[in-house]
């Protein structure tokens, strides 16, 4: 039995579909100290504290999932850098033998603070959520002001060291436009990677409708319309589901997520943890699989190698957004993770 439990602990993700999983997203925090529309309620009650997984807690799971070949981390909230000590769990993860590279998808508003101490923790990347770069767009986005503090933490950023910075825009037929070519053009001049991500069926308030998708190619037309030839980057990651484009000039890149109009489903190799310690497989699963259960009632690490590869072996073939039958998850976007 015990070479079954070894030979399972190093073994690989492999869904019913031969999709091999290598990337995990951590949520670390539900919480968040804004309330963009397309993510959050406006009046919202979080998780109490002690459901939440510690940082041990977290760090025991990815150290088993690194053992099962997972490869990248990614670390998101709700907001990851409103819960204290961060870098510290930055720091735990980057030792985890076979953990290549441990990334953050943060909105900027605490990075100007923490910029350095993440950089000197070992995180590699970082991504920045930028909607606009008017106050009062951002605001009406956001539900709440820091675009001064955004853009004061990329400066931030880069001072300290990280190298290709991303922005995430979420393009919301109706809303975001007028921001496309400005945060395109900004993103130039800054160095910065840009992409366009559409909008998913995840906003709290339910109020996701397909007629509100901005696609990734109308915004790409506008921006050859606009600023001028886009020409396809030679992919070097195939899990990454963005498609990425060259400025034809050589003024830098900006990338689609397409995850309405062109799914990826068929290359994702994404397994998730919510910050109250649920696996989950996809964003859009309906079913989640409860880590924290086990981990505090004293269950093993085989335990959880089989809980995770059941959760592998649950995964669907697509998410389905647009079927007759597609099902919303229960949970919005800040209690997932990006
Ligand atoms: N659709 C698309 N992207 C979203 N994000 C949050 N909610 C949605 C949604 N409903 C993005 C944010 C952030 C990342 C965590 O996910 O822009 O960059
Ligand atoms: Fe907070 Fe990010 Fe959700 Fe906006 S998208 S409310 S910044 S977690």
């Amino acid at each position: 039995m015990s070479s079954i439990a070894s030979s399972l602990r190093t073994g690989t993700l492999v869904d019913g579909f031969g999709r091999v999983h290598t990337d995990f997203r951590i949520s670390v925090t539900d919480r968040c100290n804004l309330r963009c529309t397309y993510c959050m309620p406006l009046e919202v009650e979080f998780k109490p504290r002690e459901q939440l997984l510690t940082y041990e807690e977290i760090a025991r799971v990815a150290f088993v999932m690194s053992g099962l070949g997972i490869r990248t981390i990614r670390l998101t909230g709700g907001e990851p850098l409103v819960r204290s000590g961060i870098e510290g769990l930055v720091r735990q993860l980057v030792a985890i033998p076979n953990i290549e590279s441990v990334a953050l998808t943060t909105n900027g508003l605490l990075l100007a603070e923490q910029a350095e101490s993440l950089f000197r923790a070992g995180l590699a990347r970082l991504n920045v959520s930028l909607d606009s770069l008017r106050e009062d767009r951002f605001v009406q986005i956001a539900r709440g002001k820091g675009l001064d503090r955004v853009l004061a933490g990329l400066t931030a950023a880069k001072a300290a060291g990280f190298q290709s910075i991303r922005i995430n825009a979420v393009s919301i037929r109706g809303l975001t436009e007028d921001e496309i070519v400005p945060l395109a053009l900004f993103c130039r001049r800054e160095g910065f990677h840009l992409r366009f991500i559409e909008f998913m069926p995840l906003d709290a308030d339910g109020a996701w409708s397909s007629e509100q998708v901005l696609a990734g190619y109308a915004v790409r037309e506008l921006l050859e319309r606009q600023i001028g030839p886009l020409v396809p980057a030679v992919r070097s990651d195939t899990g990454q589901p963005a498609v990425d484009y060259c400025w034809a000039d050589g003024a830098g890149s900006v990338g689609f997520i397409d995850p309405v109009t062109a799914p990826f489903c068929g290359q994702c190799d994404r397994l998730r943890l919510t910050a109250d310690g649920q696996v989950r497989n996809c964003l859009f699963s309906t079913t989640e699989w409860d880590a924290r259960q086990l981990l505090r009632s004293g269950g093993s690490d085989e335990m959880l190698v089989d809980l995770v590869q059941e959760c592998v072996r649950g995964k669907r073939a697509a998410h389905g957004i647009g079927e007759p039958d597609f099902i919303r998850p229960d949970r919005a976007m800040y209690q997932i993770g990006g």
